[in-house]
């Protein structure tokens, strides 16, 4: 892009996800809500984050916390209401921080209005807004689909005596996309938002809105295919990942244009860097950003992580702008998935999310290292920890409340008061005694958002990997930036670098100037600026 348009918002920015639930409790009842974000601004804005994600707030009866949504445009009694929502929109936009909302068009409640009538009669006025077929003449479902969260992705429906599809919970019926009032209704809903000053939305898995008109079995899987896939036993060929999603996707993106400053991210858990690369569309016409799944999948390993950029780099389409992720609420945290709690590790890890070109997206607890904390069976939340365990404990540890404060609540909701899902060590890491002490790190990446500000090498420039010894990873971004990481216990040593040190996770080495080189030692990072001529 020349250097005289100007950027959209979101390219230079920093979007940080709050897992409402688990952000802050306002009003004493153990669950964080609206009013929680509200009064914690002050901590995103001093962070310097530019745009927020807010994981579901609209209603549901939370078989999927939030995933299952029975009305998507009232906010959930147990979150807020809708002048909570206007009130957090209006209070984080004056402080430069837009709102971006979780939109999940690929299914709904099977408490939705429109599942309750569609599945009320193989006549009803709904009946086809959903995808509803026979099974085979045998007793099976229409087809041999797996659901994302294990087994048939259809359930009989008793009263009609057709099965409906699913590819979560059954609890979570698949909306029909071949159908245009859905796809009419849905310009609706995030007009509506539009409307109401919601800056975008994160749209839940948007790979699999549209499925084959011919409900075709899949392939069985292939060595070839993704760990996923074989682990499905099958391709996923036929139940997502549609060419006719592209149509979904332009017309989503011709409708945020009509909005200045929208922005839409999908999630889009794909392997292939090229797939990733086609949710851009040509010339940028489809989503403004898509998640890199095989970035959050690699390990904190500096060959495969370099791998991954380079494919991006080379496989996006021109404009197309890459956005980094460690965490979320379906993944382990950064901090103990790549750092295996080690904070050095941890430092390396957020250095690259905030220096790699693109925009980053931190998950809320990433600023101080929080881990994921060990949730006891009998306090599960999430469906898939209490359908699977001991098999495999679900999602609940990376969903645990903020540590704001060492005192009893944490900060976090009021003392003696259960949060709805347990803390972890609260003394370890908290918010509080962070921001006390200059060398933490919630400082160091608060200091990676700052000088993401004052450069326009960081915010936009160019990457280009430089040369660099084993284990260790060095770019540089624009004219004058250079990036050193050593992702290894060695120390590594950077040749030909004169300059200044910006910012290293040693920090009592920010500002050293560069006489030829750069020596760090296991697991550091710094940024450097290269001196002129
Ligand atoms: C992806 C969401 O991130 C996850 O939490 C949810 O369970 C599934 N989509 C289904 O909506």
């Amino acid at each position: 892009m020349p250097a005289d348009i100007p950027r959209p918002w979101w390219q230079g920015g920093v979007l940080y996800q709050v897992y409402v639930r688990s952000f802050a409790d306002s009003n004493g009842d153990g669950t964080g809500d609206i009013a929680g974000v509200i009064d914690h601004l002050d901590h995103l804005e001093w962070l310097g984050v530019d745009g927020i994600w807010l994981s579901p707030v609209t209603r549901s009866p939370n078989a999927d916390w939030g995933y299952d949504v029975s009305d998507y445009i009232a906010v959930a009694d147990e979150l807020g209401t809708n002048g909570e929502l206007d009130a957090l929109i209006a209070a984080a936009g004056r402080r430069s921080i837009r709102i971006l909302l979780d939109l999940v068009p690929n299914h709904t409640s099977v408490a939705h209005p429109w599942f309750v009538d569609s599945r009320s009669s193989r006549s009803s006025v709904h009946r086809d807004w959903y995808v509803w077929a026979d099974g085979t003449p045998e007793g099976s479902p229409p087809n041999n689909w797996i659901s994302s969260f294990g087994g048939p992705a259809w359930t009989l429906d008793e009263g009609t005596g057709q099965y409906y599809l699913h590819n979560h919970l059954a609890e979570q019926p698949d909306l029909n996309w071949w159908n245009e009032e859905v796809r009419q209704t849905f310009d609706d809903i995030m007009v509506t938002w539009f409307d109401r000053g919601v800056s975008g939305f994160r749209i839940d898995v948007c790979n699999m809105v549209v499925k084959d008109a011919l409900l075709r079995d899949n392939p069985p899987a292939t060595d070839a295919d993704s760990f996923t896939e074989q682990m499905f036993g099958q391709r996923w060929l036929y139940n997502c990942g549609r060419p006719e999603l592209h149509d979904v996707l332009r017309r989503w993106r011709s409708l945020a244009d009509r909005f200045p400053g929208r922005v839409l991210i999908g999630e889009t858990p794909d392997e292939d860097i090229d797939v990733l690369a086609a949710y851009y569309g040509r010339g940028s016409d489809e989503l403004h950003l898509a998640f890199d799944f095989p970035f959050i999948n690699a390990p904190l390993d500096a060959d495969a992580l370099r791998q991954i950029v380079a494919g991006v780099e080379r496989a996006f389409p021109p404009g197309a702008w890459p956005v980094w992720t460690g965490s979320n609420h379906d993944m382990s945290r950064l901090a103990t998935r790549w750092a295996q709690g080690d904070p050095a590790k941890t430092r390396v890890a957020l250095a690259m999310l905030l220096t790699l070109r693109g925009t980053p997206v931190l998950y809320q607890g990433d600023e101080i290292g929080l881990e994921d904390i060990e949730v006891p069976p009998e306090r599960f939340r999430d469906p898939l920890g209490v359908r699977y365990w001991p098999a495999y404990a679900g999602r609940d540890a990376m969903r645990t409340p903020m540590h704001w404060r060492d005192v009893e609540g944490g900060g976090f909701t009021d003392p003696g008061v259960e949060p709805w899902l347990p803390f972890g060590d609260l003394a370890a890491c908290n918010v509080e005694d962070q921001r006390r002490d200059p060398s933490s790190m919630l400082h160091f990446v608060r200091s990676l958002i700052a000088l993401r500000r004052t450069s326009s090498d960081l915010a936009f420039g160019g990457y280009r990997a430089l040369d660099s010894p084993v284990g260790s990873w060095c770019w540089s971004r624009g004219e004058r930036t250079v990036v050193c990481l050593t992702l290894t216990d060695s120390a590594c040593s950077f040749e030909d670098l004169t300059g200044t040190v910006l910012l290293c996770s040693d920090r009592t080495r920010d500002g050293e100037v560069l006489d030829g080189g750069l020596r760090l030692g296991g697991w550091q990072a710094a940024v450097l600026e290269r001196h002129r001529g």
